[in-house]
C-alpha cells in the first residue's frame, strides 16, 4: 500500500504539518509513504491543447509539456492512495493545487478505484476547498476515505489543536486500512 501526500501550500505551514502527520499514521500502519510538495516541483500551466486525452487524435496519455509533472503521474500511477491538501484560498482549493489537478489530465481515468482524502485549513472560513478535492476525486471515480478541516492562520498553529491532530491521526489510518 502506497500513500502519496499532496501538499498545495506555497509555505511551510499549515497543510504541511497536517498532511504529515496523516502520512505518519498511514506509515505506522505499514504503508509506504511520500509527501510531494508542489511548491517545489517545476510545473507549468496546463495549455488545454487536449492532445492527450484518450479519444484525441494527439498523443493519448503523454503530455507535450516536459516539466516535473512527468515523473509525478508515474508515481500516482503506482500509489494505492492520495491524500490532498490545500489551504484555503479565498473560500477555494489554492491554484497551486488546482493547477496541479488540471495536469493530471494525461492519466485520469486510469487511477478510477485508488483511494483519496483531503485536509484544509482556512484562517477563519472553510468554504469550498474541501468539496473542491471531493468534486475532482468523484469525478476521478476515486474511493472517499474522508477529511479534515481545520481553522488556523499562522505557520505551527494548526499543530497545537490536539482535536484535529487525532483526526488526523484516524485519516491515516483508514487511508492505510487494507480492503
Ligand atoms: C491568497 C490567500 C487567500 C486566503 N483566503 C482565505 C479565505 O478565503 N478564508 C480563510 O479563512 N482564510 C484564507 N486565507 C488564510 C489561509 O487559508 C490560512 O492562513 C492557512 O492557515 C494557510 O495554510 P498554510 O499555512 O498551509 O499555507 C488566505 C490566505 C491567502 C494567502
Amino acid at each position: 500500500m502506497k500513500v502519496l501526500g499532496i501538499c498545495g501550500s506555497p509555505r511551510k505551514g499549515n497543510t504541511e504539518w497536517m498532511l504529515g502527520r496523516v502520512l505518519e499514521s498511514a506509515k505506522a500502519e505499514g504503508a509506504d509513504v511520500e509527501l510531494l510538495l508542489l511548491r517545489n516541483k517545476d510545473i507549468e500551466l496546463c495549455k488545454g491543447c487536449m492532445t492527450c486525452e484518450a479519444a484525441g487524435s494527439g498523443n493519448p496519455g503523454v503530455c507535450v509539456i516536459k516539466d516535473d509533472m512527468e515523473p509525478i503521474l508515474r508515481d500516482m500511477l503506482a500509489a494505492d492512495a492520495f491524500v490532498f491538501g490545500t489551504p484555503v484560498y479565498f473560500y477555494m482549493l489554492s491554484g497551486l493545487l488546482k493547477n496541479f489537478m488540471d495536469r493530471t489530465i494525461p492519466v485520469w481515468p486510469m487511477l478510477k478505484g485508488k483511494r483519496a482524502a483531503g485536509v484544509a485549513v482556512a484562517a477563519d472560513t472553510l468554504a469550498l476547498a474541501i468539496d473542491n478535492i471531493r468534486t475532482y476525486s468523484d469525478l476521478l471515480q476515486l474511493e472517499w476515505v474522508g477529511e479534515v478541516a481545520a481553522i488556523a492562520r499562522d505557520p505551527g498553529e494548526v499543530a497545537k489543536n490536539d482535536e484535529v491532530a487525532a483526526m488526523l491521526t484516524a485519516l491515516g489510518r483508514d487511508l492505510a486500512a487494507c480492503r
